[in-house]
């Protein structure tokens, strides 16, 4: 399995390092800070179906030998904090939480924790810090939360959906989840569709699924019949593909050799009124708004990102200061510290290379460093 929350890393390795840790106290944590754009699938997880989450959790628990967990969830997510409370009273008071669960040794408990109220509070680290009270500023890795995570200790640190889909490979085997998907993407994906569509929602399919499918399949194509024109796929941080693209598998390793990334499977859809530099715009500006501020070419090449963006599209020396947004870019993806800084550059780079025009640049980009 995969984990959902973005990355995409492999939870059994996750999962292993905590269990060989040696510690006298470890911690499960679920990330449901769902932060990005157009997502809200663990948001339907939580109000929906919550005791598959604590079951999921309990499993990791009992497994890796933590008798505690935190769900860290999204202050705007009023009703998925309290029916997640909720769901934990009932769960307790049923014996399958709490100390000795169902009269074994085993014990495990669980508490709701109300999120800063900040993107970057999603990234697990800066996650850890607010758990503790303080500020969302990320940490350095490593070390690793596997090994040294809240207070300290060996963390499980998973999304909400990750936790989610562990009853399901528990009940009906690993072989049941690996018949599902493709490639090193293994079982299901609730992909959620938003934006200038027919019909957003959730389509629960397989990896391997087109974004046709999804877009034009489910979605029912742009709202109103106008031409599609761009895609966002994997929240704010995620790429921009374009009309041509829709033939793209949905699976982590296809769309990472588009330059592109599959995130927490959100899907926003532009039609044809969208104005391009105006979306790279607005990813740089949500970096400099939501950065953590601890290391400079995210804290300060996001708000420079943002006057060179302006100073392109008003034609002072267009090509000149695409080359210099360029080269800004790669400078955020090599030296920033988490993946906030990081992968801003994924928007505003697909945006500028794929719809030029809409910078007031020539068709085919042709920058002034080539
Ligand atoms: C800026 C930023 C925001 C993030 N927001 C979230 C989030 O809201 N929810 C989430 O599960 N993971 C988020 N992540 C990814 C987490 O850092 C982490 O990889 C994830 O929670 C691990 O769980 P998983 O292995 O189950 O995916 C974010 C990462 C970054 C860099
Ligand atoms: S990349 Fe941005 S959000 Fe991440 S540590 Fe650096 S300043 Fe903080």
């Amino acid at each position: 399995m995969r984990g959902r929350g973005g990355a995409g890393f492999l939870t059994g390795i996750k999962w292993k390092t905590v269990v060989e840790a040696k510690a006298d106290q470890k911690y499960i944590c679920c990330n449901a800070d769902e932060g990005d754009s157009g997502t809200f699938a663990d948001r339907m997880v939580m109000e929906g179906d919550p005791f598959m989450l604590i079951e999921g959790m309990m499993i990791a628990g009992i497994a890796s030998g933590a008798s505690k967990g935190f769900i860290y969830i999204r202050s705007e997510y009023p009703y998925a904090i309290a029916t997640m409370k909720e769901a934990i009273a009932i769960a307790t008071k049923a014996g399958w939480l709490g100390a000795n669960i169902q009269h074994t040794d085993k014990s495990f408990t669980l508490e709701v924790r109300r999120g800063g109220g900040a993107y970057i509070c999603g990234e697990e680290t800066a996650m850890l810090e607010s758990l503790e009270g303080r500020r969302g500023v990320v940490r350095a890795k490593p070390p690793i939360p596997a090994l040294e995570g809240l207070f300290g200790k060996p963390t499980i640190i998973n999304n909400v959906l990750s936790f989610a889909a562990v009853p399901f490979i528990m009940a009906k085997g690993a072989k049941a989840y690996q018949d599902f998907g493709m490639g090193r993407s293994r079982g299901t994906m609730p992909f959620q569709l938003g934006g200038n569509l027919n019909q957003g929602g959730i389509v629960e399919k397989a990896f391997g699924v087109t974004l046709r499918e999804l877009v034009e399949g489910f979605g029912g194509g742009p709202y109103m019949g106008k031409p599609l024109r761009a895609v966002q796929v994997g929240g704010p941080l995620g790429a921009y593909l374009s009309a041509d693209e829709l033939e793209i598998k949905m699976d982590y390793e296809t769309l990472a050799a588009k330059g592109a990334m599959l995130g927490h499977g959100g899907i926003v859809v532009f039609d044809a009124s969208v104005d391009m530099a105006q979306q790279a715009r607005f990813a740089m500006e949500f970096c400099a708004i939501e950065s953590c501020g601890k290391c400079t070419p995210c804290r300060i090449g996001s708000v420079r990102g943002v006057e060179v963006i302006d100073k392109i599209v008003a034609g002072v020396e267009a090509q000149t200061n695409a080359a210099l947004l360029e080269d800004l870019c790669t400078t955020m993806t090599d030296g920033s510290l988490c993946a906030m800084g990081g992968l801003t550059p994924m928007p505003v780079m697909s945006a500028l290379t794929k719809f030029p025009q809409d910078f007031g640049l020539p068709k085919q980009k042709k920058l002034a460093a080539e």
